[in-house]
């Protein structure tokens, strides 16, 4: 990073280091871990398209409308929007978007840190020799054994988010620029590989039906609000990471492209991995809705038929820790910025009140798969819940309500001024989508899949 102007933030060095962080959030444990099972436990096909089409008409959206709202404040989330509210919409309380996206950074993370802490502990059994010629049975037994012991998974949680918390609170979040540079191209090579193995071992030709044949009878109208709210979740939308990140992009650059190279990457990840997952259910006849546990239950499996299983099996479990990581960061860092800026504390004060916080919560998490594992209501689990609350409902709140700011409260010539894209053509096609069907579309799934039409 350049720290040669003088913008308190600094700025990002290239272009490049800025799609590189913004796809380091949202590459995540959204694309290997969470795309795959929502995909398999809501049918298919169907589904996936729903989310294709939700990424396209409405993600690309928000994220251009996130970068460039980022940009224009220059600030954290709360302070930008409650500047820009004020600037241009006469009104403070647009702050609320920020504060709301803190909150759901909190709660998002608290759960993710304790899967981020299943891919630890799979790193701790490469390494042990444990995943070294496993088969179905032996897949299962391994996974269960993972997440039945509340003292194991809490440890785990516990380094995931003292590693975080570290980082975070040494300042160096956009240090890691140069580890993202290395290791997002690293991860993509190994999930290439193992796409090339799966259809060579695997059962390709079914996973490629079951992702892209579509069968609309599956789909329901939940199924649509989950495909909705993962196309928020996966692009790291809805919770202003991105307005964060877009503060430090310099002017100048076209917002529209970056924004499309970054769904590019993130959805060609996600469809890879679901690629690979499948081929391995399908060929040995895994359940395809068997939930959180599928991409720990199945690529073991994929690796013993790997040449050097051990060291291929801890190479993926080590990205894909990286790879939480670099999203992780992304989504404790706007509370942090808050507390720092609105309330003086130290940057490492904050981090580590945040970051105990979040552990506690993640409690409730590590327990819904054991000790509380019957504990059910609203939508299961403490885990299901907070999932279904953060990812479906809160993000794309926090996503209708930015494109209601973009689209209507910004004039024509003040967005494509900074919007700054070549071709008027693209810049209208976001005004459109941003005032018309974003909001729309976000409304009337919501409706629909709260059961309220
Ligand atoms: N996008 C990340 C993933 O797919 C998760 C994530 C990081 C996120 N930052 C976020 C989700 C902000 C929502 C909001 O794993």
């Amino acid at each position: 990073m350049s720290n040669t102007n003088n913008n308190i933030h600094g700025q990002w060095s290239t272009r490049l280091a800025f799609i590189l962080a913004v796809s380091g959030s949202a590459v995540g444990l959204g694309n290997i871990w969470k795309f795959p099972y929502i995909t398999g436990m809501n049918g298919g096909g169907a589904f996936v398209l729903v989310y294709l089409a939700c990424i396209l008409m409405i993600g690309l959206p928000i994220l251009m409308s996130e970068v460039l709202l980022g940009r224009m404040g220059q600030k954290n989330p709360i302070e930008t929007m409650r500047t820009l509210g004020i600037q241009y919409a006469g009104s403070g309380l647009w702050s609320l978007v920020g504060i709301l996206g803190v909150l759901t950074g909190v709660l998002i993370l608290s759960y993710y840190s304790v899967v981020a802490g299943w891919a630890m502990n799979y790193v701790y059994l490469g390494l042990s020799g444990t995943l070294d010629n496993v088969d179905a049975a032996n897949a299962t037994l391994i996974f269960t054994g993972v997440v039945s012991s509340p003292t194991n998974l809490i440890f785990w949680h516990s380094l995931f988010m003292i590693s975080t918390a570290v980082v975070v609170g040494k300042g160096v979040v956009h240090g890691i620029e140069r580890s993202i540079k290395i290791l997002m191209p690293l991860l993509f090579l190994l999930l290439l590989v193992l796409l090339g193995f799966s259809i060579v071992n695997g059962d390709a030709v079914s996973a490629f039906y079951f992702l892209f044949k579509f069968n609309f009878d599956l789909l329901t109208a939940e199924a649509i609000l989950i495909a909705l709210g993962h196309a928020f979740f996966t692009l790291s939308l809805g919770m202003g990471a991105v307005m964060a990140y877009g503060a430090y992009l310099p002017r100048g650059h076209s917002i529209s492209r970056l924004a499309i190279s970054i769904v590019f990457v993130d959805t060609i990840v996600a469809l890879i991995a679901g690629m690979v997952i499948f081929s391995v259910v399908f060929a040995n006849d895994l359940s395809i809705g068997q939930g959180p546990g599928l991409v720990f239950q199945t690529l073991p499996i994929a690796f013993s038929s790997l040449p050097l299983t051990s060291l291929a099996s801890v190479l993926f479990f080590v990205l894909l820790v990286a790879a939480a990581w670099t999203s992780s960061i992304s989504l404790i860092e706007p509370a942090v910025a808050w507390l720092v800026e609105a309330f003086s504390f130290s940057r490492q004060k904050a981090t580590y009140f945040i970051a105990f916080i979040i552990w506690m919560l993640g409690l409730l998490s590590v327990f819904s798969f054991n000790s509380l594992s019957e504990f059910i209501f609203w939508k299961g689990t403490w885990f299901d819940n907070f999932d279904f609350l953060t990812a479906n409902l809160l993000l794309p709140f926090g996503g209708l309500l930015i494109s209601i700011f973009a689209g209507w409260k910004l004039s024509f010539n003040i967005s494509s001024s900074e919007i700054n894209t070549t071709k008027l053509y693209w810049f209208r096609l976001w005004r459109f989508l941003s005032r018309y069907i974003a909001p729309v579309g976000i409304m009337i799934i919501f409706l629909d899949g709260l059961g309220v039409i």
